[in-house]
C-alpha cells in the first residue's frame, strides 16, 4: 500500500538504525517540492525554483526530521529524559517526539523570543518549558552542560543523529527532481540544516543517485549572521527569531560545505526577509515562517549570479502558522471589522 512510511523507514539503508531500534515517528518526511512560478519570474532567464516546504512536517517544522532520529536512539540507549535549547521549533519537535516515545521533555527557550505558535506547542505537548533571561547561544551552552553532568540526552543538532534524519530532506529533493538542483538556498541559524543538507547530498552522490552536487547558498538575517562577518555575535537580532544565534554550533562544518560545493553565505535584512514572506504567501500561496523566508529573500537578492537555465531549491525549513504575530502585524493587507450582517453592508463593503 502507498502509505509512507516516515522517513526512518523510507530510508533505512542510508541511517544507522537496525532491526532491533525501537523507531519513534510521526511519520514525518515526504514533503512537497514545489514549483514557484512567481519567485523564477522574477528571475527569468529560464530559471526553475522549487521551494522544499518543510512545514509540513507533524510539528510544522523541518526539525521532525532530526527528532525522529534523536530521541529514537534516546530510547534505543535508555534514555527516560530529553533536553534541549530551542529558538522555538526544536523544542515544539523534541517535546512532540520525546512524548511519543514515552520520554521527558526539557526545553530551555530565550525568555520573550519565541514565536506565539512554537511555545503553545511546547506547553500542550508536555513539555518543561524553561524560559531564561538570556538568548539562544547561552542557553545551548547550559544544556551541553547539564547533558554532561545528569542523565538526560541532548537532542540539539550537536547530538549527531539529528544531522542524520535531517539528511533525508536532500534525498527527498533528488527523488523528486530526478538529480540534485544547481542551487541550494537554505536559512542558516545554528548551521544544523545546511550541514546535513550537504551530507544527504554528498551520499546521495556517492550512491550515483544524482550525477552533480549544488551549490550551497546559506543565508543568515543581517543581525545574526556570524558566519558571514566571520565572528561571533554577541546580542544577535532578527525579526526572524528562529535564526536569532550569534555563534552557531556546527560553524566549521558549514564552512566546509560552502566551500566544497562552491556556495556563498550571505546576509539578509529583516526587511527583505518580510519581503519574500509575503511574496510567497501572497503569490505563491505558501505561507512559511519569517526565518524560512530567508532562503528566498537571499535567492532574489543574488538573483543575477544564477546561471541561466539552473534549477534552484529554497528550503522552506517551518511554517507560517508557527508565528501569526508577524504575520498579522507584517500583512499588507487588513481584514473588514464591524460590517452589518446583512446582504447590502456586505456588498458594499465589497466594493460592488
Ligand atoms: N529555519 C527555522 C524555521 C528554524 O527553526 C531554524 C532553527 C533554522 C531555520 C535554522 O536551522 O539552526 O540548522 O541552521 N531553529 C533552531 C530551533 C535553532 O531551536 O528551533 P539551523
Amino acid at each position: 500500500r502507498p502509505i509512507w512510511p516516515g522517513l526512518i523507514e523510507a530510508y533505512r539503508p542510508y541511517l544507522p538504525v537496525t532491526e532491533a531500534t525501537p523507531v519513534v515517528t510521526l511519520l514525518e518526511g515526504n514533503t512537497p517540492l514545489i514549483p514557484a512560478p512567481a519567485i523564477s519570474d522574477r528571475i527569468g532567464r529560464q530559471v526553475k525554483v522549487y521551494v522544499k516546504y518543510d512545514g509540513l512536517n507533524p510539528t510544522g517544522s523541518f526539525k521532525d526530521r532530526g527528532m525522529t532520529m534523536a530521541v529514537t536512539k534516546a530510547k534505543e540507549a535508555g534514555a527516560n529524559a530529553v533536553i534541549c535549547a530551542s529558538t522555538g521549533n526544536t523544542s515544539a519537535a523534541a517535546a512532540a517526539y520525546a512524548k511519543r516515545g514515552g520520554m521527558k521533555a526539557f526545553v530551555l527557550i530565550p525568555d520573550g523570543y519565541v514565536a506565539l505558535g512554537k511555545l503553545a506547542q511546547a506547553l500542550l505537548y508536555g513539555a518543561e518549558v524553561l524560559a531564561i533571561k538570556g538568548n539562544f547561544d547561552q542557553a545551548l551552552e547550559i544544556v551541553r552542560e547539564l547533558s554532561d553532568n545528569y542523565p538526560i540526552a541532548l537532542v540539539n543538532s550537536v547530538n549527531p543523529y539529528r544531522l542524520e534524519g535531517q539528511k533525508t530532506a536532500a534525498f527527498e529533493v533528488v527523488d523528486a527532481l530526478g538529480d540534485a538542483p544547481d542551487w541550494l538556498c537554505i536559512p542558516v541559524g545554528n548551521a544544523g540544516n545546511i550541514t546535513a543538507y550537504w551530507m544527504g547530498f554528498c551520499q546521495y552522490h556517492q550512491e550515483q543517485k544524482c550525477s552533480k552536487l549544488p551549490k550551497m547558498m546559506g543565508f543568515q538575517a543581517a543581525g545574526a549572521a556570524p558566519i558571514v562577518l566571520g565572528q561571533p555575535v554577541a546580542h544577535p537580532e532578527t525579526l526572524a527569531t528562529a535564526i536569532r544565534i550569534g555563534n552557531p554550533a556546527s560553524w566549521e562544518k558549514a564552512i566546509a560545505a560552502q566551500q566544497a560545493s562552491l556556495g556563498q553565505f550571505n546576509a539578509v535584512t529583516d526587511d527583505e526577509i518580510l519581503d519574500a514572506y509575503r511574496l510567497l504567501a501572497a503569490s505563491e500561496g505558501v505561507f512559511c515562517e519569517p526565518a524560512s523566508a530567508a532562503s528566498v529573500a537571499g535567492l532574489l537578492k543574488v538573483k543575477d549570479q544564477v546561471p541561466t537555465g539552473a534549477t534552484v531549491v529554497c528550503v522552506l525549513t517551518g511554517n507560517g502558522l508557527k508565528d501569526p504575530d508577524t504575520a498579522i502585524k507584517h500583512s499588507n493587507n487588513q481584514f473588514k471589522p464591524g460590517i452589518e450582517p446583512t446582504l447590502a453592508s456586505v456588498a458594499e463593503a465589497m466594493g460592488f
